[in-house]
């Protein structure tokens, strides 16, 4: 699938004739990368102001996935997410694969892990993902259950990390990517076969029993452009808050790529459409994917440092926008290489030998920017 999100990108670009830069500029070359100090060298408490530091005086979370093997082998990884960031959402150590390797074996070590750190250095774990399509161990994907057993399966799932957690983890996505890109449907997935459209309902309130006090997320990409992708998704969370689940927020992923993305006006008046909804907005997963660029990489890492600063000005302009989680921070982690075998992409804001890149500097000046 995530090939299907970067080709929903590719796709989503050729529909709706891209537009320009968000700034409508044209492409300057970029000032030379801020050098900086040897990856090994900790910033002094004088050094520049961080990110951390920047979005603590604005009382916003700032963040990024974890490589948990990233950050308990790769000291400079730990040091720089603790300086950088102040929240952190687990890349994979808290989905159901993880989770529950095998039927009622219950594996919390790794994601546990995750939580001490983030609570040892300060920052908020978010609680990443509850039900989704993907990431399912073997002995769920390709089980035969009926519709009571699959609910069973789920709630018995849901309750038990969310109360394993509970005082820990107050913000979770409960429901991931539920919604077909080209449809705007409810996509496919062994929840909606096995259960039946109301098992987001469901999701929604057995994590909402297990910790009432926690703040439930739909997370989902593709909604920051004019799509019917978007339209289905809220179309689902107006059924939700009709139905009176119970639902927080929104989680707008932002996964987007320097050779196309939406203009800016059709990214604000989704965001603030969702806000009208009455639901938190979060940025979840953003990253912007260099590959396949047809310009040379000085142009591409200007574009891609404008989209990263603009997509924060929007947040920090929208009052229910509180926090920016970016997929990763280093190019030397991504998900891209991984998964999607682009291994030249540089999609995060760190380049892999932890030096700022101007995607860096650019989300310091809109943080900066009253
Ligand atoms: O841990 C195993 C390892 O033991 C094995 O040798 C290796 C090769 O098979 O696989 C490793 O597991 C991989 C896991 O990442 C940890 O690296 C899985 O195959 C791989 O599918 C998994 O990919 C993650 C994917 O979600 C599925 O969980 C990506 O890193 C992660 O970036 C991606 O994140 C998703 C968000 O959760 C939801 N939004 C889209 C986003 C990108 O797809």
């Amino acid at each position: 699938m995530r090939r299907q999100l970067f080709s929903c990108i590719l796709l989503i670009c050729i529909l709706s004739a891209c537009s320009g830069l968000p700034t409508g500029q044209q492409p300057a070359t970029p000032q030379a990368t801020t050098v900086q100090k040897a990856p090994h060298a900790t910033p002094t408490h004088k050094g520049p102001k961080t990110l951390r530091d920047l979005a603590d005086a604005r009382h916003i979370h700032i963040g990024a996935a974890v490589n948990l093997d990233a950050l308990q082998h790769d000291h400079d990884y730990s040091r720089v997410l603790s300086d950088e960031f102040n929240a952190v959402t687990p890349e994979t150590a808290m989905k159901f694969d993880a989770l529950q390797p095998q039927p009622g074996d219950y594996t919390f070590q790794q994601a546990d892990a995750f939580v001490n750190y983030a609570h040892q250095h300060g920052m908020v774990p978010r609680g990443h993902t509850l039900v989704w399509y993907s990431a399912l161990p073997p002995w769920l994907q390709n089980g035969s259950y009926s519709r009571d057993q699959l609910m069973y399966i789920l709630k018995d799932y849901i309750t038990k990390v969310v109360t394993h957690y509970k005082g820990q983890i107050n913000v979770w996505d409960v429901v991931n990517e539920a919604v077909d890109d080209d449809t705007g449907q409810l996509s496919d997935s062994i929840w909606l076969r096995g259960i039946g459209p109301d098992y987001i309902d469901m999701a929604f309130r057995w994590a909402h029993e297990a910790n009432p006090q926690a703040q439930l997320f739909y997370n989902d990409y593709g909604t920051e452009w004019s799509s019917k992708k978007f339209d289905g998704v809220y179309s689902l969370l107006q059924g939700l808050i009709q139905r009176g689940v119970p639902i927080n927020g929104v989680g707008m992923q932002m996964h987007m790529h320097t050779q196309f993305y939406p203009d800016n006006a059709t990214v604000l008046q989704n965001m603030q459409r969702f806000a009208d909804l009455g639901l938190k907005i979060d940025i979840t997963e953003m990253d912007v994917l260099t590959s396949e660029t047809k310009v040379d990489m000085p142009t591409t890492l200007k574009i891609q440092a404008d989209i990263y600063g603009t997509v924060v000005k929007d947040c920090l302009q929208i009052k229910v926008c509180q926090s920016i989680v970016f997929w990763g921070f280093t190019d030397r982690y991504t998900w891209v290489h991984s998964d999607l075998h682009r291994d030249s992409d540089q999609p995060l804001i760190f380049d892999k030998d932890y030096r700022h890149k101007p995607a860096y500097d650019a989300i310091v000046q809109a943080l900066k920017t009253p």
